[in-house]
Formats: C-alpha cells, sequence, structure tokens
C-alpha cells in the first residue's frame, strides 16, 4: 500500500483519489511565468508524485503559460489510468507575467483546447472555472455567462466533469443551475479560514473542497504554536498543516505545491500525522491569532 494511503480516498467527478495529491503551480518559472531554472527538476517532482501514488494532479494552462501543463505531458504521458489531471480556465498571460480574465465564448474555447493540446487528451477530466470578478478573492457576481459556454463545451464531449475556484457560495449555487458542479477550490488553511462553513456545507453533499494555498502559497505560513507542535510530534509544521487539512474535514483533497523532490516527500509523508484532538484544538487557535 503507498504510504500516503494513510489520509485515505475521496470522490472526484466520480472518480476516487488519494487525498494527497499535488499542485503543478510551482513548476513553471519565477512569478509562474516562463519556463522552469530546471526542466529535469520539475519532471523529476512529477514523476516522483506518481510513483508514491499520487493520482490528482492540479494544474492550468496559464502556468507559464502552457509550460507547466507541456512538462506535465512529458514526465507523465500516458497517464496511469487512475491519473485525474484538474485543469482551470479563464485567465490569460500578459506579456508582462499579469494575470488577465479571459472569458469570451471563443477565449474559454481557445483556453480548452490549448488544454486538451498541451496535456495530449481528448478530453479534460474536470475544468475549474475560475471566477475573476477579484483576482484576489471571492467576489460576488454572475458566473452564468462563461459557465454556460463551458457547459456546452461538456455537452460536446470536451470536458467531462465542471467544478468552480475562487467563488462565493451563491456562485457555487448559481453554477449548479447550469450544470452539475463535482469540486470548489478556494483559498484556505490553517490561517485562513473564511470557507469553514462552506467546507461542511460541501462535504454533506459529498462534493470535494480542495483549498489552493495549502501551506500559504506565495507567503508561507508562519506561526509559533504551529512549529510547536511540530517540533513536539516531530514533524515540520508543513507537515503539521497538511495534517491539519486532512483532519479538519473528509472532503478535503490537498494540492500542495512545490517544485522540489524533497518537499514533495515531506509533503506526502504527512499521510501519516494523526493529530489528536488537542493538538486540533491548539491549531485552531492559530486562525483566532490570525484574523
Ligand atoms: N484556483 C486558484 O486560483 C489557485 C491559485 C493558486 C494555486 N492554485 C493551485 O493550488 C496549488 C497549491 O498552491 P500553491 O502551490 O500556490 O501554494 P502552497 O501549496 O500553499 O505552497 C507552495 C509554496 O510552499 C513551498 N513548499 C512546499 N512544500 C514545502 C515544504 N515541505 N517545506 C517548505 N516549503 C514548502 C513551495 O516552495 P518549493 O517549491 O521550494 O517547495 C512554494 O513556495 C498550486 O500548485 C495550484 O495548482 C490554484
Amino acid at each position: 500500500m503507498p504510504h500516503i494511503d494513510k489520509a485515505g480516498t475521496f470522490t472526484l467527478g466520480g472518480r476516487t483519489v488519494r487525498r494527497l495529491g499535488y499542485g503543478a503551480m510551482q513548476l513553471a518559472g519565477p512569478g509562474v511565468f516562463g519556463p522552469p531554472k530546471d526542466r529535469d527538476a520539475a519532471l523529476a517532482v512529477l514523476r516522483e508524485a506518481v510513483a508514491q501514488g499520487v493520482n490528482h494532479i492540479d494544474t492550468s494552462d496559464f502556468y507559464g503559460p502552457h509550460i507547466t501543463n507541456q512538462i506535465i505531458r512529458e514526465a507523465l504521458h500516458p497517464y496511469p489510468d487512475d491519473l485525474v489531471i484538474v485543469t482551470k480556465i479563464a485567465a490569460r498571460r500578459g506579456d508582462d507575467a499579469s494575470w488577465i480574465p479571459a472569458l469570451s465564448p471563443d477565449e474559454l474555447t481557445q483556453a480548452v483546447h490549448d488544454n486538451l493540446r498541451n496535456l495530449g487528451v481528448d478530453v479534460l477530466e474536470v475544468v475549474n472555472f475560475r471566477s475573476m470578478h477579484d483576482v484576489h478573492g471571492p467576489a460576488e457576481g454572475s458566473i452564468e455567462a462563461p459557465l454556460s459556454v463551458l457547459a456546452d463545451l461538456q455537452r460536446k464531449g470536451l470536458i467531462r466533469h465542471i467544478g468552480l475556484s475562487n467563488v462565493t457560495p451563491a456562485q457555487i449555487e448559481q453554477g449548479r443551475s447550469i450544470c452539475d458542479i463535482v469540486c470548489v477550490q478556494n483559498a484556505y488553511n490553517l490561517a485562513h479560514r473564511d470557507d469553514d462553513a462552506l467546507i461542511d456545507r460541501l462535504g454533506r453533499d459529498g462534493v470535494p473542497y480542495v483549498p489552493f494555498f495549502p501551506l500559504g502559497g506565495f507567503t508561507p505560513l508562519q506561526s509559533s504554536a504551529l512549529s510547536a507542535v511540530a517540533q513536539r510530534l516531530g514533524a515540520t509544521p508543513m507537515q503539521v498543516a497538511l495534517a491539519w487539512l486532512l483532519r479538519r474535514a473528509p472532503n478535503i483533497l490537498l494540492i500542495p505545491g512545490t517544485s522540489s523532490v524533497g518537499h514533495l516527500r515531506e509533503n506526502l509523508a504527512a499521510a501519516g500525522i494523526d493529530l489528536p484532538d488537542d493538538v486540533m484544538r491548539e491549531l485552531n487557535g492559530v486562525a483566532q491569532a490570525a484574523a
């Protein structure tokens, strides 16, 4: 049994995936733009992830742009049968590395075709529509027009399942009136817990919640309580942050990002850390201190 099986599995778009997956955003160059410093190292991270049992990889064609998907294809194609690759659309990159909303029917359709070509697949297993009303966090506003374009592409057979990212509960409800929503991907971690109620609601519906920035993203988590717990448990703070998420709710699927095989192994080993109740209570205080 792969070590990461200790974290269990959950259903994502009708497929069973291990709860510890991998987020590929860190494989592009600095600022998620351009090629990685060391392409062989990026290939090695992906191959090691799959060798350790990861069967859920999160990506986007706007990482690079295009480059991250091309690296995934080079590292892993033909893909293992059980691998679920989740991509996301609704943005493009400016020449200055900026993130620009790309929501017209033409841009969305182009993005789906770019993902198909760069990943080397005939159908995209899961496509997350990333709301761009505010690039930095969920903001109210209709997602009906662009999501209807995606639903159309799903009916045409180019997309198997649709998820949502950077969304509010109202947008999830609106999305469900347009198509089945198989997952939600928002920013969430030990110190940033705006979605606590949403996670539990999705869990009751059997819908996975996939936190991005599980380790704090561009600003890695730092907390004396987290460090103290990690030291007591003989683990690293990042491992404890992941173990906390695993214990927080069974419908949470993890996609920590890293460009390093060493960090990848460390993160996947979090599957074996069972946090006791008193430690959970202690760690819950980190969010209160950060609020
Ligand atoms: N839907 C969205 O809008 C959205 C936005 C952002 C990200 N995402 C997805 O979510 C995934 C996860 O988010 P993320 O990669 O931005 O942030 P993250 O997983 O919270 O953190 C990644 C950062 O932590 C470092 N790191 C990873 N493991 C570590 C370890 N064991 N010890 C110390 N440092 C470690 C990485 O550096 P090293 O490379 O040096 O390890 C990197 O700087 C992304 O890969 C992407 O697929 C989605």
